[in-house]
């Protein structure tokens, strides 16, 4: 457990995973029935980016600063600047002199209705206290200090809805995550059939990704969107060059939202060469 995500939030793979976690719970608040997320590896909920952490390694400067700091007037596609309205918001709600920006679970939970409910793991000590803090007063979540990936067996089909997203943003610490998250990915949808599987995995290079991609066809799986954002080319495998989601049961027509999401953050992130794809890796 040595990942903190302290250092790291804010930065461009969060700012294309949480657009794209916004999209997805705007889909599910287009219908009245209650939903149920499952966010399997919760973090701490709130990130101060004042900290000694977030400002040792300055990475959110060239994520969601850069998205912060565009000119008056921008122009971003409609679900990023719903995003963006959510982040300057809770940037508002929190004590002045703190730049606070909302991960997954903070996110969401500001997206949750009266009969919406969340549901979080988070196996770091620390980071569950500091996420049971968050929460104290909010009874539509829950947080559990639990692995996320038991989770989706024990917490699989919701109790509290019939629908939901089942949210998986696992740290890539272990050399075999993406076997797990693979493995995870198939579960989740043996267990929640109804449910948008969503997991969040980093481009250093493409065989990686390409093996975990094809190991999700070879067993079978079908309707599997693909997102991916690169700030570069991914020729050099000891850097992050780029973030994917992988998608399973995405929303009715999400790859057109997810284009446009995507295509509207490439003209903020990396240095001239982002690019982005959105691709059925098995249709339906
Ligand atoms: C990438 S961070 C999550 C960030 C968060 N999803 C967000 O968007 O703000 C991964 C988190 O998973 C936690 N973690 C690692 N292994 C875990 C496991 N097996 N079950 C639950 N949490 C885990 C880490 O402590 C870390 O806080």
């Amino acid at each position: 457990m040595n990942y903190r995500h302290s250092y790291h939030a804010g930065n461009f793979a969060d700012v294309m995973k949480h657009a794209v976690l916004m999209a997805l719970i705007g889909a599910l608040r287009r219908k009245p029935s209650p939903f149920c997320v499952l966010d399997t590896h919760a973090g701490v909920g709130l990130y101060d980016l004042s900290s000694t952490q977030a400002q040792s390694t300055g990475e959110w400067r060239e994520g969601i600063g850069r998205l912060l700091d565009a000119p008056p007037g921008s122009q971003h596609a409609p679900g990023v600047e719903n995003w963006l309205e959510v982040i300057r918001a809770v940037m508002r709600d929190e004590r002045a002199g703190r730049l606070s920006y909302p991960g997954s679970p903070a996110l969401v939970a500001r997206l949750l209705r009266p009969g919406d409910s969340l549901v979080c793991c988070e196996l770091h000590p620390e980071d569950q206290q500091a996420l049971r803090h968050l929460f104290r007063h909010d009874p539509r979540v829950g947080v559990h200090g639990r692995d996320g990936y038991q989770a989706i067996t024990a917490l699989l089909p919701p109790r509290q809805a019939k629908r939901g997203l089942v949210f998986m943003d696992p740290p890539f610490e272990r050399p075999d995550e993406f076997a797990r998250l693979g493995t995870a990915i198939m579960t989740a949808r043996q267990r929640f059939p109804a449910g948008i599987v969503a997991g969040w995995y980093p481009i250093k290079h493409r065989a990686p990704v390409r093996a975990f991609i094809n190991g999700l066809k070879d067993a079978g799986q079908r309707k599997l969107l693909t997102l991916e954002l690169t700030l570069r080319p991914p020729l050099d495998p000891s850097r992050l060059n780029g973030s994917g989601i992988i998608i399973a049961n995405p929303p009715f027509r999400f790859e057109e939202e997810a284009r446009e999401i995507l295509a509207s953050l490439c003209r903020y992130l990396g240095d001239g060469e982002a690019d982005f794809r959105v691709e059925w890796a098995v249709p339906e």
